[in-house]
């Protein structure tokens, strides 16, 4: 059986603590886009996960130590072979090897009988990586904390097309959150809570605002490159998550692959999609836990 592994963006990402452990609190919000990983699982009696990529094969992939980490916790030794189809690029803030670990939870949740809720799933999983819940949320979400206290998000997701654009470079999440501190310790002030309540009772929401653009774009020229293309040819251009991909918003498809045309040409993009947003995670008929 095929299940599709979609990519997230994040609307809006504001950094509102930083934490004793490292991690930082967010405020940010989910949306699910129509391009995804491909995952072929089928019954078996051990558990194995292969991939197109082979540098992503095996026992260290986030989807093999998250659901060993789950068949131990509930005393199972059941088995799953999976193999992934890697259609996003890599550390590319689309989420894509957390979006392929929570497809097959969810499958592995339902096949091996275990039947956990959606809300046990999520906090078994974000230890794993902080971008896993907002997947197996299954909606468009609001995220505070590390990005996994999730609520609905409250609004109407940008219409139009959007165009996902990656740099040909991809970047390290803790290096940008790093760079990130030493700017926030040369007294960039953080977002405080009471400013991030204040952009989610805008009615006009803070889209394309994200606190880590800065840091990515200072250590990587390609990512500065492209923003900035991209700026020249939407109104609203931004980063996602800790980068490297860039998202631009477009009133038509037409327009929106004109650009995506003209970034691969001119080698500032390696990999582009023109598609939609999407409100609702691609599985979410298969009921977690049902
Ligand atoms: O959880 P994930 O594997 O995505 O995080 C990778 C790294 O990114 C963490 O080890 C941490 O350095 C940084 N991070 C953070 N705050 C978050 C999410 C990630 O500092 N909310």
């Amino acid at each position: 059986m095929k299940y599709s592994a979609p990519a997230k963006i994040n609307l809006y990402l504001k950094v509102t603590a930083t934490l004793e452990s490292g991690y930082h609190e967010l405020d940010t919000s989910f949306a699910y886009v129509d391009v995804a990983d491909e995952l072929t699982i089928s019954p078996a009696d051990t558990l194995s996960v292969t991939c197109s990529n082979p540098r992503l094969n095996g026992e260290l992939n986030l989807a093999y130590r998250v659901l060993d980490a789950f068949r131990q916790q509930h005393g199972l030794s059941s088995g799953l072979s999976i193999h992934i189809d890697k259609r996003l690029p890599d550390r590319a803030g689309l989420g894509g090897g957390s979006s392929d670990a929570a497809t097959a939870l969810m499958v592995a949740n339902n096949h091996w009988g275990v039947k956990c809720s959606k809300e046990a799933l999520m906090k078994f999983a974000a230890p794993f990586g902080a971008d896993i819940p907002c997947f197996l949320f299954e909606r468009a979400s609001l995220a505070k904390g590390i990005g996994e206290q999730l609520s609905d998000y409250p609004r109407a997701l940008p219409a139009g097309f959007i165009l996902l654009a990656y740099p040909g470079v991809g970047l390290s999440t803790p290096e940008v959150f790093n760079c990130y501190d030493r700017q926030a310790s040369a007294a960039v002030a953080l977002t405080h809570n009471d400013v991030t309540d204040t952009i989610r009772a805008n009615p006009a929401p803070a889209i394309g605002d994200n606190d880590l653009e800065a840091c990515a774009s200072s250590l990587s020229t390609e990512v500065d490159e492209l923003l900035k293309e991209l700026r020249s040819v939407s109104e609203m251009a931004w980063m996602s998550g800790s980068g490297s991909t860039s998202v631009a918003l477009f009133e038509n498809r037409h327009e929106a692959e004109a650009a995506a045309s003209m970034l691969l040409e001119r080698g500032l993009a390696t990999w582009t999609h023109v598609g939609r947003l999407l409100n609702r995670h691609p599985l979410e008929s298969m009921k977690i836990g049902a």
